[in-house]
């Protein structure tokens, strides 16, 4: 018998660092390979079973997870900081995702086309890959796995999910709600552990189909680097540095409102959160005070957790910093918000006057910060907005409808939004960006289909 020492890691509560919420078992390489090879063998039979029946057991997912909708909530919630609130929303979220891939059980799977010949009969059909790698952030610990692994399943596929180490918890809570929902064993395996060994393995092993990830740029390169030599299908969701911009005709109130909205909910830890606005210098100085009496109505620690972790709290104080020493005007928060359990809050910052070449205008921060850039007029705005190495979403807040078909046409995103802030998701849209927010085809709706299968052409000679 051989002995396995494993890694144990300590989860804590980001509001209250001091607060150890529970431990977790990092799997060794060893155990990963293990792993990924019993999905593999499970494939066999999986990939066989009709896509109507798959779709089942996500429906029982669905229902178990809506029944343990508090645990879930609260358990994510205490573990990477999101508001109680916040994360009820997310697990809704989760369970019509896979309400919305039980159905895909249900639809077709491929298209009868004309031959040029009159005998044969020539159809497409849609077949799995194999074993897929889900590699997913701490950010959406519930809905982002949900809207990655409930296709994947559905069209026959099966997966190895390394959820980040940062929702850990969550994720051995939704691989117990997989397990409860009655998937045979080894279809969906939860992997915990460091990228460096347990993501390692799954990016070199043979097994792996293809990869989907969503997380930083950094990581989505190295992955790139690693599997992109290999013949795996990737998929990737990184950054964002999502631009709106309020021009004089929109409705200002609700165009502030839904800035701030989309700058702060989640503590701004979102892809897709409005972290820059460009305003019209006629409207400047009445949205300014707008915003800023939108964000009085936040409160820290009630309506706005923690940033999930010491390193974020650490890099967002110092993009702060930074915007500070670059000459940007701090006209709201700033700081650190004081707490008695020393949890990783800090106060909705917004900062006037950026310009262009400010890092706060061109890099992504993922915290609860936004920067306002004056503009001369529309074309200055749609100009800068674009000019970003990021194309995930941006907003635009205007009453004159040449002006939004013309920002539809123009700007450089794979989300377009017309007065509504820029995040947000629903489970049958595509989802994803262009530039570097994005490689690869769409998630969720029809699209994720692209991704998580390929095409079976068949011709019949009938005589
Ligand atoms: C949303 O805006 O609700 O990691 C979804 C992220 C994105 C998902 C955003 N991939 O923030």
């Amino acid at each position: 018998m051989t002995t396995i020492i494993r890694e144990i890691r300590e989860q804590f509560n980001p509001a209250n660092p001091a607060e150890c919420i529970g431990q977790v078992e990092l799997l060794t390489v060893d155990e990963t390979k293990a792993i990924v090879a019993s999905a593999h063998q499970a494939y066999r039979e999986w990939k066989n079973k009709s896509s109507v029946a798959r779709g089942e057991i996500l429906r029982v997912l669905a229902d178990l997870l809506e029944e343990e909708i508090d645990l879930v909530a609260e358990t994510a919630s205490r573990e990477m900081g999101k508001t109680k609130n916040e994360m009820i929303g997310e697990v809704k979220r989760g369970a019509s995702i896979l309400r919305y891939y039980a159905q895909e059980g249900m639809r077709a799977t491929g298209e009868i086309l004309p031959s040029a010949n009159e005998d044969k009969i020539l159809y497409t059909k849609r077949v799995p890959l194999g074993v897929i790698a889900a590699i997913t952030p701490w950010n959406f610990p519930v809905a982002i796995p949900l809207w990655k692994i409930a296709p994947a399943l559905v069209y026959g596929n099966t997966v190895v999910w390394k959820p980040s180490i940062e929702a850990a918890l969550t994720g051995k809570l939704l691989g117990e709600l997989f397990e409860r929902a009655g998937f045979p064993k080894h279809v969906v395996n939860v992997v915990q552990g460091r990228g460096l060994n347990v993501g390692q393995v799954l990016l070199e092993a043979p097994e792996v189909k293809a990869i989907t990830f969503t997380g930083s740029n950094g990581v989505g390169q190295s992955i790139l680097n690693t599997a992109g030599s290999t013949n795996k299908k990737i998929q990737l969701e990184l950054g964002g540095k999502n631009a709106a911009i309020i021009l004089a005709d929109a409705d200002l109130k609700s165009a502030a409102k839904l800035t701030i909205e989309g700058a702060m909910k989640q503590t701004g830890q979102r892809c897709t959160a409005t972290s820059r606005v460009y305003i019209e210098q006629t409207i400047y100085d009445e949205v300014l005070a707008l915003l800023i009496e939108e964000t009085k109505k936040i409160e820290v620690g009630v309506t706005m957790g923690p940033v999930v972790s010491r390193g974020q709290y650490e890099n967002i104080l110092a993009a702060i910093e930074k915007a500070k020493s670059e000459g940007a005007e701090l006209i709201f928060g700033g700081e650190p918000a004081f707490n008695e359990t020393q949890g990783y809050y800090i106060q909705p910052t917004i900062f006037k006057n950026v310009t262009h070449e400010m890092a706060i205008a061109r890099e992504e921060i993922f915290g609860p910060v936004l920067a306002v850039v004056k503009v001369k007029d529309y074309e200055e705005a749609i100009q800068l907005s674009n000019d970003s190495e990021f194309g995930l979403s941006a907003s635009i807040y205007t009453e004159n409808i040449q002006k939004a078909f013309d920002f539809i046409k123009r700007s450089e995103v794979g989300l377009v939004q017309v007065n509504d802030e820029t995040g947000g998701a629903e489970p049958q849209a595509p989802f994803g960006g262009v530039k570097n927010s994005s490689t690869g085809a769409r998630e969720q709706g029809q699209a994720a289909k692209e991704f998580f299968t390929t095409m079976k052409t068949v011709t019949i000679n009938t005589k």
